[in-house]
């Protein structure tokens, strides 16, 4: 593509609407959305000579009841039972394909099932199968700050330049982006973001009093996209900016401050989605203040919100920062269920409780929280981080997707129970009241949306998993490919490639990071490249306890934190015990000597050498056959590939060299296989 164009189109690119442009398309349906699918059908059809006055059609797209339906479409409407809110019916016979919906948003949904599917789209016969949303709630929480940060800069933990939203204090004014972000949302599956950062400061705890209108603005560029938009509020602005000499959760005038602010805010935006709220979490105002609980605090937010029907997400990240590393019985893992289990079964139905999905904080290698299988009375959502904060901040290729589903799939409760996928997204069919997903966003103004274009697919696989979560990872990243890459001479062969690349690439950032899923032995601060004692003897609760001996955390009931015991059983016990705890979360639970066993018979040291010369080895296959596809794919982005390539590297012989070294010095082992360590 052109320089000329302001920003890359992702998985939207022309070639993409090739299959759709050229066939005779009717679209059935009113309203905004409606329009949207109008629109898209319009452009593609001047562009690839499609188009229909009249009879017969080759695709079909109605909303239920609002016109006649040619006799193909009828047949498949009599085969289908309702089909519910966002969800669609797809199915071709005889020629046509058609997509019916029972809303406007289910409609847009369709269209771009059409889209992905392209020339299979209108091949041989299917279906009809039904497509709903797992989850309502699909949503992307943006850490952006309305002015710039001291530290933090315009977007919190954002590793693609600027927000598309704000710009140094300001709303940026020209929205075409945030339309384009809206219709790039709509075609993966996200319904919501919200526009401001967990962690609210003084501008940004003014936008839902004194800078409605630039929220109201994004909210109508996203609003054709059926993509609703959250506010993160600060608990305590009832004092500043309210005025009011507490934010007390109990108070009647907070309460009605409350009120009077959600009402404003639903008057300027009528399908505002809800308040996203860190409490008492790293130095953030809360319930605490005023010797309230965060169901006090969730509550009241939520009375707020309910005569309106939003939600509040009450994010369960709360812990002590502010420990003595000394002191080995407090345990950041255990936080968040100390906090909230026993608060189960007291949050109204419109509190979702968001919940990180391991118990730290986003590494690389976590259990997953011990919370989604111990609050069955409350709404749970998983947040997943799609910034890399952790992963290599967008400089690394990190494809988060297997990660995802790995988490997507285990099952809290034992083998055979729910799966967590289940938990945060309940039976669709049923009241709609799961808690649903939350990513934190990876976007932001670079041209690429993402900074390393290759992320673009982190993005893709958080709203595809959103909509499906047991959707296989590959099969995601099969689809951003070829959407993406629609103007490929040789998509096959592009696409071998970048799923050699891309696959494995969060287990090759495992290997050369942190081991065993000991995690944080990051750069404190920016959180990017090794320093192995840099949060040893901080306040963070984040340790991992090397000395001359062993590493890792002893987190079992017999002579650690105790941790292990928020899992019900069979986790309780398989993570208790030595020899049953899986050898990638080894050092999560437990302290052991170096020279401790793993199931492939290598010792912990050893394993510690091995996979950081390995996992440097797996990027230097990686970048070398990204040069292999150089002619392959749009100059630029291949160069901006390539050089973010090097960076990895660099970094990854970083992490490597640093790692092997600290343990060959504390442990005075050496590498069985002779390898140079400093
Ligand atoms: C991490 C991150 C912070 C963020 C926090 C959160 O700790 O480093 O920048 O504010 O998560 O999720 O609230």
């Amino acid at each position: 593509m052109s320089r000329a164009e302001e920003f890359h189109p992702a998985w939207l690119p022309p070639e993409a609407f090739g299959p759709v442009g050229a066939r005779r398309t009717l679209v059935l349906g009113d309203g905004p959305l409606a329009g949207t699918v109008r629109e898209e059908v319009a452009r593609a059809e001047d562009r690839y000579g499609g188009g229909a006055s009249g009879p017969p059609y080759d695709l079909v797209l109605a909303v239920a009841g609002s016109g006649p339906l040619p006799d193909t479409a009828e047949a498949v409407v009599a085969e289908c039972g309702p089909i519910g809110a966002e969800g669609f019916v797809a199915g071709r016979r005889d020629g046509v394909t058609v997509v019916l919906a029972d809303d406007p948003a289910g409609l847009l949904y369709g269209f771009f099932h059409v889209v992905r599917l392209g020339e299979r789209a209108f091949t041989g016969a299917f279906g009809p199968q039904a497509h709903r949303p797992a989850a309502r709630l699909r949503v992307l929480d943006h850490w952006d700050n309305v002015d710039v940060h001291p530290v933090m800069g315009q977007v919190e933990r954002g590793y693609a330049g600027g927000s598309i939203f704000w710009r140094d204090g300001a709303a940026r004014g020209d929205l075409a982006r945030v339309r384009a972000y809206g219709r790039l949302l709509a075609a993966c599956g996200v319904n919501a973001i919200t526009v401001n950062n967990v962690n609210v400061h003084a501008t940004e705890a003014r936008l839902p009093t004194e800078r409605l209108d630039d929220v109201a603005a994004i909210a109508a560029a996203l609003r054709p996209y059926g993509v609703r938009v959250h506010l993160a509020v600060a608990f305590s602005a009832p004092v500043d900016p309210g005025g009011l000499p507490t934010a007390d959760p109990l108070d009647n005038d907070v309460r009605a401050w409350w009120a009077g602010v959600t009402a404003q805010v639903y008057a300027a935006i009528p399908d505002f989605g809800g308040y996203l709220v860190k409490a008492d979490s790293e130095g953030q105002p809360g319930p605490f203040t005023y010797g309230r609980g965060h169901a006090d605090g969730a509550n009241m937010l939520a009375a707020a919100l309910e005569p309106h029907g939003g939600v509040v997400r009450w994010r369960a990240f709360v812990y002590d920062h502010r420990q003595d590393w000394r002191d080995r019985s407090t345990d950041r893992a255990r936080a968040a269920y100390d906090h909230f289990v026993p608060l189960d079964g007291r949050f109204s139905r419109n509190v979702i409780l968001q919940v990180k999905h391991g118990p730290i904080d986003f590494q690389p290698r976590e259990p997953v929280s011990p919370l989604f299988a111990a609050m069955p009375e409350t709404r749970l959502a998983l947040e997943l981080q799609v910034t890399q904060e952790y992963t290599g901040q967008q400089r690394h290729v990190c494809h988060l997707a297997p990660m995802w589903s790995e988490v997507l799939r285990f099952e809290p409760e034992g083998p055979g129970g729910p799966d967590v996928a289940t938990l945060v997204t309940g039976d669709p069919a049923s009241s709609g009241e799961s808690g649903g997903l939350a990513g934190v966003s990876n976007v932001g103004d670079d041209h690429y949306w993402t900074g390393h274009p290759l992320a673009q697919a982190n993005l893709y696989a958080f709203g595809r998993l959103a909509w499906t979560p047991r959707t296989d990872s590959a099969a995601i990243l099969d689809e951003w490919i070829g959407l993406t890459f629609a103007a490929s001479r040789d998509l096959a062969a592009l696409r071998r490639e970048l799923h050699a690349i891309m696959d494995g690439s969060w287990r090759t950032y495992e290997r050369y990071t942190s081991p065993l899923g000991v995690g944080f032995m990051v750069r404190p601060g920016d959180h990017y490249g090794p320093d192995v004692d840099g949060y040893e003897y901080t306040p963070w609760g984040t340790y991992h306890h090397a000395d001359r001996d062993g590493v890792g955390v002893d987190r079992t009931r017999a002579t650690g934190t105790g941790f292990t015991g928020q899992y019900p059983r069979p986790w309780s016990e398989v993570y208790e015990s030595l020899e049953r705890c899986p050898d990638e979360l080894l050092l999560f639970f437990h302290h052991v000597p170096y020279g401790h066993v793993l199931r492939d018979g290598t010792t912990v040291i050893q394993h510690i050498y091995d996979t950081h010369f390995a996992g440097v080895e797996e990027v230097v296959a990686a970048r070398s056959r990204w040069e292999g596809l150089a002619g392959a794919v749009d100059p630029d982005l291949h160069a901006r590939v390539s050089t973010l390539f090097d960076e990895q590297l660099r970094c990854a012989r970083e992490w490597r060299d640093q790692i092997n070294t600290y343990f060959y010095r504390k442990s005075g082992v050496p590498d069985a296989h002779g390898r140079r360590i400093h």
